[in-house]
């Protein structure tokens, strides 16, 4: 298969010598500054356990679906459907297919980092296989996406439901993983402020995101949505993670990790998906370090002592503060406490015990006199943080 670009320019040939890797070029060098942004040629089993431990930050795979298509596909006006029949697709046997998705993803677990996540899209084929694989390598099922298509193709025969989604199982290395990237801010924040769902809702991979050869036909058979990949790095990765994609063929994976400063390393047996993923990734323009910040919540803000607000001269020892309704009402001590009466305290523990409460946020409840207007001394920590994401 060769593409309409088949006659690489120069500066694509200078690239695609150097970002095909073979699998003795890996084992020669390991460390990732040799495979970083390339992709390895070779079996997906072996060039992982070419790789080194806890290398990669996530892993999205898209493996064979085991479609066992029984003979040819037809329209009801008799064309044949261009459906997924390529050698890489089939296996003797669910045996045989539970055998390697077996030994993938257990190489797949080796490289990724404890506190990596990897993703498997599948099909009712293979999707319930594979997730049951994912449980018994001691995987922990995170959640399972469905990829509802707005444009599926229709059941011709009529003998079913049309088969209009496809399930992506996400997961952790270890059932108790800690610290895995979620954005969930973000992605709320995208999603008008609602808790992203689920079910997401994309058109297959079509128009002229769809990659063909010179013959005009598809360059590859089962190319994923550039939008899908997006979402799915926008929520569980960070500029600058590690990607790896074991099952590359054109490449979307390298393709949005490029244009949103992901690395990537990507794994494929089939020339003909190398070079077409190779030319597609080199036209990326990775977006601009400006709008690739991701949003966090208040929960991944730095933590600012109260003290610090002491020392860095914002608030001055002998500092009135009072609640908003200057009820109540401590001095700022230079030890970083509040004293109010006989009592002395931490902002939290003072503002709690002058309101007779169990607990209270000290942060929102003591106020500043700014010779205007009472201010929380929130706002106060807000400027510490803003200067210190000045320093990232
Ligand atoms: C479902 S397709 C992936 C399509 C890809 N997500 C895209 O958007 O183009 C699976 C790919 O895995 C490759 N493949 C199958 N078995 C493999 C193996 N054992 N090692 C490496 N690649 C393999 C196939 O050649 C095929 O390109």
């Amino acid at each position: 298969m060769s593409l309409n670009t088949s006659v690489p320019s120069k500066r694509t040939s200078e690239f695609l010598m150097s970002s095909v890797l073979s699998l003795a070029d890996i084992r020669r060098s390991p460390a990732s500054g040799a495979w970083l942004n390339t992709i390895i040629k070779g079996d997906c089993v072996a060039a992982l356990e070419a790789l080194p431990d806890q290398s990669v930050d996530v892993i999205f795979a898209d493996p064979p679906y085991n479609l066992q298509l029984g003979g040819m596909l037809t329209r009801p006006d008799q064309s044949v459907v261009d459906a997924v029949d390529d050698e890489w697709d089939q296996f003797a046997s669910f045996e045989a297919y539970d055998a390697f998705t077996r030994a993938w993803l257990l190489a797949c677990r080796r490289v990724l980092k404890p506190n990596g996540t990897i993703w498997v899209i599948g099909s009712y084929h293979n999707i319930f296989r594979v997730g049951a694989t994912l449980q018994d390598l001691d995987f922990w099922i995170l959640n399972d996406i469905v990829w509802r298509k707005t444009n599926p193709m229709p059941n011709f025969k009529g003998r079913r439901f049309q088969n209009a989604h496809e399930t992506m199982i996400w997961a952790s290395r270890d059932p108790k993983a800690k610290g895995y990237t979620f954005n969930y801010d973000a992605m709320k924040a995208a999603n008008d402020d609602v808790q992203m769902r689920s079910d997401w809702l994309f058109p297959i991979c079509s128009g002229g995101e769809r990659l063909k050869g010179a013959d005009g036909k598809k360059a590859h058979p089962t190319q994923k949505p550039e939008a899908l990949l997006a979402r799915v790095l926008m929520a569980s990765t960070k500029p600058g993670d590690i990607v790896l994609d074991p099952f590359f063929g054109s490449g979307t994976t390298g393709a949005v990790a490029k244009r949103l400063g992901r690395n990537f390393v990507g794994i494929e047996r089939e020339q003909a998906y190398i070079d077409a993923a190779l030319e597609r990734i080199e036209a990326v323009e990775p977006l601009g370090k400006a709008t690739l910040s991701v949003m966090t919540g208040k929960k991944a803000e730095p933590r600012v002592a109260f003290n610090t607000l002491i020392e860095s001269g914002l608030i001055k020892p002998g500092t009135v503060l009072t609640d908003a309704r200057r009820r109540h009402s401590a001095i700022v001590r230079a030890d970083g406490t509040l004293a109010c009466g006989g009592d002395a305290g931490s902002i939290h523990r003072l503002g709690a015990k002058v309101q007779g409460l169990d607990a209270c946020n000290g942060w929102t409840f003591w106020h500043y006199d700014d010779g205007q207007t009472l201010k929380p001394i929130d706002a106060l920590r807000a400027v510490i943080r803003c200067d210190l994401a000045k320093l990232d």
